[in-house]
């Protein structure tokens, strides 16, 4: 097709050969970049004897517009309109690619933020932008990493390319690029595949955070090669806040074209809209991460106090999280779940050590304050806003199902689900670890003993559930 028509259509040119041929008075011709004929008025206007001049777009002749011999004036007249009419095509064709490229841009960055939702997941980000990519451009392989942060020296990087020698002083740390999901055809190895951030392609796009697209691998020194056949490649940076927190490798594109700069930009915005979001993901993983370990490090001061029972609160969380999953609550439960098993006996602290070591059985006084340990530990965290329904749970976990437990005597559904697996997997360690007054029981023993409390003292679904999988604890 001519190119003056992607611009103007034949018939609308027409309409203005018209136009000129009503006002002129003599045929007019438009002739394409080789002086054919590509539309003229009258239809039998004869071409013989033609004076032609050039009709520009964009500076560049992109036709000619002829008449008869002996019509400068007009000639030079239509020429000039029509570059104009061109020129005004051309524009509205490329105002309109634009708003279709960023509609398209829009719909995804707004497409992939609802799958998203709120959710701070990295594997779950990474995930959608993997797909999104292989979306949009469908490619043998599309892998998403993450920047890693290693000690120098580590051989973390299995597809290094040494780092030229320096004589300043290695910093203590070095990152390398390790995947968190991979799509496509060689999935499998490129999941295991990590590499360094210090020279080759991706050192590159690291170093200089735009994004780079090579179109035979075998042509560019850079590439550091890889364990499956590669010969495009595009790699873009996630970039947030100036630091680079990961890159997307995609390489060959199933339909064999190569990576058209609409289509970079498109998953640069993409890349960059992500990296926010798991850079905020991270931050979150890190603060959850130093929340156990503070509470870890207060179950381990709890469980300190009483040789007996050290690592209980550890083994309880450990267990009350199997069973949490088992019942498939949300993940976000789950972890509350692990925290409050670790802090269900925080009140224990507030106990005196004369009670807490007692051999035999409580008198009467002692076993009171022994029971005000839930409550304790309850008051010691409700301040903290996030761990209300924590401090909920921790207060319930001496409940009985039957209603015979303490503090409130709750019964049933009303005791919080949590306690309930609390209950039980703080049942069954105390039960197999040893005590000042008993050795531990074996499992089928505490299982047996247990059985004999289902429904009574402990919820039967929940043991169920507990029972089913207790054989791996
Ligand atoms: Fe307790």
């Amino acid at each position: 097709m001519p190119k003056v028509f992607e611009f103007i259509t034949a018939e609308r040119l027409k309409g203005f050969l018209r136009q000129y041929f009503n006002a002129f008075g003599g045929e007019v011709f438009f002739l394409g970049a080789s002086k054919d004929v590509l539309v003229k008025f009258p239809e039998d206007a004869r071409e013989v004897e033609l004076d032609a001049r050039p009709v520009f777009l964009r500076d560049s002749p992109i036709g000619y517009v002829a008449m008869q011999k002996g019509r400068p004036g007009s000639l030079d007249f239509i020429a000039e309109n029509l570059s104009n009419v061109i020129e005004m095509g051309y524009e509205i064709e490329s105002l309109s690619g634009e708003v279709a490229r960023n509609y398209e841009e829009l719909s995804l960055l707004w497409g992939i933020s609802s799958r998203l939702g709120s959710g701070l997941d990295v594997d779950r980000i990474c995930r959608v932008l993997a797909e999104e990519v292989m979306n949009l451009c469908p490619s043998t392989n599309v892998s998403v990493m993450l920047a890693v942060e290693i000690p120098h020296g580590d051989a973390g990087a299995s597809c290094l390319k040494s780092p030229a020698p320096s004589k300043e002083p290695l910093p203590a740390f070095k990152k390398i690029l390790v995947p968190k999901v991979s799509l496509g055809k060689d999935a499998s190895r490129a999941s295991t595949m990590t590499f360094s951030t210090e020279g080759g392609l991706l050192g590159h796009v690291f170093d200089t955070k735009e994004a780079l697209t090579v179109c035979d691998v075998s042509e560019d020194s850079r590439f550091e090669g890889f364990p499956y056949s590669v010969i495009r490649i595009l790699i873009v940076p996630m970039v947030s806040e100036g630091a680079v927190v990961g890159m997307i490798a995609a390489n060959d594109k199933l339909n064999g074209e190569e990576y058209y700069s609409p289509e970079i930009k498109l998953l640069t915005s993409v890349a960059s809209e992500c990296a926010t979001s798991i850079k905020k993901a991270l931050l979150y993983d890190e603060i959850r991460e130093m929340l156990f370990r503070t509470a870890e490090a207060f179950s381990f001061a709890i469980d300190a106090k009483d040789p007996y029972t050290y690592g209980h609160s550890k083994r309880v969380s450990r267990i009350a999280e199997a069973v949490a999953e088992k019942l498939l609550l949300p993940p976000d439960t789950i972890t509350w779940i692990r925290l409050a098993a670790l802090l269900h006996d925080i009140g224990k602290i507030g106990v005196p050590e004369d009670i807490l070591h007692n051999a035999g059985k409580l008198v009467p006084d002692a076993m009171e304050r022994m029971k005000e340990h839930p409550c304790i530990g309850a008051k010691m965290i409700e301040n903290i806003k996030r761990f209300r329904e924590v401090a909920r749970w921790i207060c319930h976990h001496h409940e009985h199902y039957d209603g015979s437990g303490y503090p409130s005597g709750l019964k049933g559904e009303d005791i919080p689900l949590p306690s309930r697996i609390i209950t039980i997997a703080d049942t069954f360690d105390a039960l197999t670890t040893d005590r000042p007054y008993r050795k531990g029981l074996t499992k089928e023993d505490a299982m047996r003993i247990m059985r004999e409390e289902r429904g009574t003292r402990l919820d039967p679904a929940v043991f169920d559930c507990f029972e089913w999988i207790a054989t791996y604890f």
